[in-house]
This record gives C-alpha cells, sequence and structure tokens, in this order.
C-alpha cells in the first residue's frame, strides 16, 4: 500500500536553522549510522578481538542482503565495491565490444559511467553515441531511436543527475536484449529513492554509490551483476576473489571465504571494520521505510517545488518526464555562477549542476524549507 511518511528531521542531525535540499549531493548519515560507526572505529581500535571479525563478516552479508532486497535481487548479485567508477569500469573490461560497433550514452551522463565508455571505444575501435538531449523530454525515445543492431552497450541511468528527467530502463532493457547489447545501469542517483527492480529491468551490470539516497558512508558502493557475468574476472584479485583459480601461492587456506556469485567482484580491503556497520544500519532504515513510501513522501516536496518554480515562470522537465526525488530549474535569465553559496549564506543548500538548480529533498524536509529555498531565491540577482 502507497503512503505517505511522517517527516524524519529527528532520526537525523541537522540543526533547525538548515535547510538542507541537496540529498542528491551527499545524504546525511542517519544518528544511528553515525553511533554504529563511533562503535566500529573503536573495533579498530581492538583488533585482536576475533569477535569483531565475525561481526563485520556478518554486517558484509546483511549489506549485501538488504541492498538485493532494494533492488529485487537475491544476496549472491550484490559485490561490495568502494565507487560507482569502479563497478563501470568492472563492466567496461567484462563486457565485449568489436571495433565498428557503438557504446550508447546520453548527454551531460555523469562522468563516472561515462570515461570508461569513451576510452573502450577508443582502444577498440568503436563508436561513442552521445544522445543529445531530447526537447520533449522524451529521453527513453530518444535513447531507443539510437539503439541498432551495431549497438554493443547501452550505459545509462533511471535518471540524469543533473535535473532527474528520467528513463524508462524496463524498456531499454527489453531493446538491448532484441539486439544483443547489454545494459550497464548508474543507479547512484535513484537506488534508495524509488523502486527499482532488476528483475524487469535485467540490466548486465547496475551500481550504486551509496552515500547519497542510501544514506551510507563515503567509498561504500553496490555493484549488481547478473548471474550471467559471474565468471567475469574481478579488477583485483585477492585471496576471497580466487576461487576458480588454482591454489597456488600464500594464504590459500581452506578457512578463507568461498567468493560465490558477485563476491569475487568485492573490492580489495572489503573487511572494513568501520564502513559495513554504518551502512548496513541506513539499508535496514531504508527497507522498514519502504522504497514506495519514500519515493511518495519525498515527490510530494518536489512537486511544491515545481509549482513554485513555474509561478516564476521557471523551466524544468515536466512531471511526468522526471522522476520524483530531483527537480533541476533553470531561469531564462541564468543562474548567478556563485548560484550554491549565495544560497548557502542563507541557510539553504542545492546544487547548481550545468545550468540548473538542482534540488533534491528528503524526509527530513518539510513545505516551509521550500518556501525558505524561494525566498532566498527571489533574492539572488539576475545572472
Ligand atoms: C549519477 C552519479 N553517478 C555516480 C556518482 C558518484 O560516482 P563515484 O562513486 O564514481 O564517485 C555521482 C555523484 O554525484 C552521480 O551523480
Amino acid at each position: 500500500m502507497t503512503g505517505q511518511l511522517s517527516n524524519q528531521r529527528a532520526m537525523f542531525d541537522i540543526p533547525e536553522d538548515i535547510v538542507y535540499l541537496n540529498c542528491a549531493s551527499q545524504g546525511p548519515l542517519l544518528q544511528i549510522s553515525c553511533r554504529a560507526g563511533q562503535e566500529s572505529v573503536m573495533r579498530k581500535a581492538q583488533p585482536w578481538d576475533v569477535l569483531n571479525r565475525d561481526r563485520t563478516a556478518d554486517e558484509i552479508e546483511r549489506c549485501r542482503s538488504a541492498y538485493g532486497l532494494l533492488i529485487g535481487s537475491e544476496a549472491d548479485n550484490i559485490a561490495l565495491v568502494h565507487s560507482t567508477s569502479y563497478g563501470i569500469k568492472l563492466a567496461a573490461e567484462s563486457l565485449p565490444v568489436l571495433p565498428g560497433q557503438n557504446i550508447v550514452v546520453i548527454e551531460d551522463q555523469f562522468p563516472s559511467n561515462f570515461h570508461a565508455w569513451h576510452l573502450k571505444t577508443r582502444e577498440v575501435g568503436a563508436k561513442l553515441t552521445i544522445v543529445p538531449t531530447p526537447d520533449d523530454w522524451d529521453w527513453t525515445s530518444a535513447i531507443l531511436a539510437h539503439i541498432d543492431c551495431n549497438t554493443a552497450i547501452v550505459a545509462t541511468a533511471p535518471c540524469r543527475w543533473t535535473d532527474g528527467s528520467s528513463i524508462d530502463l524496463v524498456a531499454l532493457g527489453r531493446r538491448c536484449r532484441e539486439v544483443g547489447a547489454a545494459l550497464v545501469v548508474d543507479a547512484t542517483q535513484s537506488a534508495g529513492a524509488m523502486e527499482l527492480d532488476v528483475n524487469e529491468i535485467d540490466p548486465d551490470f547496475m551500481i550504486a554509490s551509496g552515500y547519497k539516497w542510501l544514506l551510507c558512508p563515503y567509498a561504500f558502493s553496490f555493484l549488481y551483476a547478473a548471474p550471467r557475468h559471474h565468471s567475469a574476472q574481478p579488477i583485483e584479485h585477492y585471496t576471497w576473489t580466487l576461487s576458480d583459480t588454482p591454489p597456488l601461492g600464500m594464504m590459500r587456506g581452506d578457512d578463507m571465504d568461498g567468493a560465490s556469485g558477485a563476491r569475487r567482484f568485492d573490492m580489495g580491503e572489503r573487511n572494513n571494520p568501520i564502513l559495513p556497520a554504518m551502512a548496513i544500519s541506513a539499508l535496514e532504515q531504508l527497507i522498514e521505510w519502504r522504497l514506495e513510501r519514500i519515493s511518495r513522501s519525498v515527490e510530494i516536496l518536489t512537486d511544491l517545488v515545481e509549482a513554485a518554480a513555474l509561478d516564476r515562470g521557471m523551466l524544468m522537465p515536466p512531471k511526468h518526464r522526471r522522476v520524483a526525488h530531483i527537480i533541476g530549474i533553470r531561469r531564462q535569465q541564468g543562474w548567478p555562477e556563485d548560484l550554491q553559496e549565495r544560497l548557502a549564506s542563507m541557510g539553504v543548500y542545492v546544487s547548481k549542476r550545468g545550468d540548473a538548480m538542482r534540488v533534491s529533498p528528503y524526509l527530513y524536509n518539510e513545505a516551509d524549507d521550500v518556501q525558505r529555498l524561494f525566498e532566498a531565491v527571489d533574492h539572488l540577482p539576475a545572472a
């Protein structure tokens, strides 16, 4: 049942006078994650305690399962990595591209999901197709029109990070399978904020940085690898990734964990005693809140932002062409270069991305915050 959550500001550590509308930049840690982090830092102070090692191993597996639940996947398909760029690199290394084929991305795509593809096309003599921003904001049709039987990979996201304009990944996944192309998804600006189901999308790889909508600490991210790719080579080779290599060399004891499924893609030094403890409290809280309720609650705020912006004659992707949690607003006269600093000096936090003011509310915001944003915006000079 879709419902709305009550305001969750008390779960965070946000002073009363701060209007933080920038979850797409950094999600603030939950207070429970801060406490878990303080406790887990102390584990590193006492590394001789083997029970702590077991607790970390348990938290790592709980992170896999909890994130899996958020995207409709088994834990077995989830690797823990430190960044989106790391996961995209793995996808770029694993997926075949032949000379003359093309890789499809969109205009102004986030660099972590762009550079690896650009380099790959240069390496193999393939073509990088950059789909231009469609006038009607219909990204899905625009991308579909660029996929053909020469397409090796479509690498994109559920929405564009600068303005929230949305892309129907289920439709892209279907088309990719028809032409034999792979689909790689950067879900950083969507996982945790909206429902995403890998069973419907069927991506080859889907990566999400944890530090935004998943409320996880920095350098803690999630890689979904479809089972058909579980035998790909990991980026880093260390004890836990060696399950299919001969037992030569040091430290290949029977007491080591096996690396089943996507676990073999886990980053080096995965057994961090601090970050998984922080991440699991956030992921389990998201599960308790439920994605559809998070999305519905944030949508109400984004709609208020849209209404206030429309009143002022500003421009943005229409509601049916954007996600519910990010809205990128443009003005005819443009935004001042130092938009962020000016608003921050009034206690209001948003991002400037390209020519848009990107507003990304969360469960700690309320209607008053939107009002304060626009009071501040009304005091800005023309660009
Ligand atoms: C769409 C998108 N992908 C990925 C990232 C982060 O990438 P990385 O984890 O490689 O730093 C961001 C950060 O702003 C983003 O907006």
